[in-house]
């Protein structure tokens, strides 16, 4: 098997985290990866907040809808798009589709740095704004806790490759 296809089935949800914090190389690293996402004209239109004030972290975990496990986690990335009114021609927003791909990107490096991650995207958009100092151009694409696991992985669920795939046509 590919590295990369055993990464891409190694990454999971994590909802149970360690105390360990995360060394700032590792943390880095991790950012980077999500610096190198490739996004629309390259444009770039993106921030990264790295939360990691224990306070400011119970505020976050306050604006999602009751997900105390956020809060276990050492860190906290949101993915913040800075203009959130751009659609592409194909009529599909570009900020979700940049930072979704930068945040799978954070992620896949997490995960290939033996940390768990989950992607968050239940919480209330204008409680974490407020939280975060986010200005109203902006949209948070999503909430991500880092950290390292304290559960095990369980089996995948997909569906096949049958279901999901076609050829030439729909
Ligand atoms: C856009 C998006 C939003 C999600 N929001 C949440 C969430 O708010 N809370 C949560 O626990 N998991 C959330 N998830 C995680 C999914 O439930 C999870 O990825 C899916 O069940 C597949 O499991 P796996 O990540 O372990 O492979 C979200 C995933 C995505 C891609």
């Amino acid at each position: 098997m590919s590295d990369f296809l055993s990464l891409s089935k190694k990454r999971r949800s994590v909802r149970s985290y360690k105390k360990q914090q995360i060394d700032e190389k590792v943390l880095e690293r991790i950012l980077d990866a999500a610096r190198m996402a490739p996004s629309a004209r390259n444009s770039q239109n993106w921030k990264f907040i790295v939360v990691k004030d224990q306070k400011r972290k119970e505020e976050l975990t306050a604006a999602t809808k009751g997900q105390s496990f956020i809060n276990q986690a050492p860190v906290i990335i949101a993915g913040v798009g800075l203009e959130s009114d751009k659609v592409m021609s194909c009529d599909v927003p570009t900020y979700a589709v940049d930072l979704g791909i930068a945040m799978e990107h954070i992620a896949l490096a997490a995960a290939d740095e033996g940390l768990g991650s989950c992607w968050i995207g239940a919480f209330f958009q204008d409680k974490v704004k407020e939280v975060l100092n986010i200005s109203d151009t902006a949209k948070v694409v999503a909430l991500m806790p880092i950290g390292y696991p304290a559960d095990s992985p369980k089996e995948k669920e997909r569906k096949s490759l049958e279901e999901v795939v076609s050829y030439d046509k729909f």
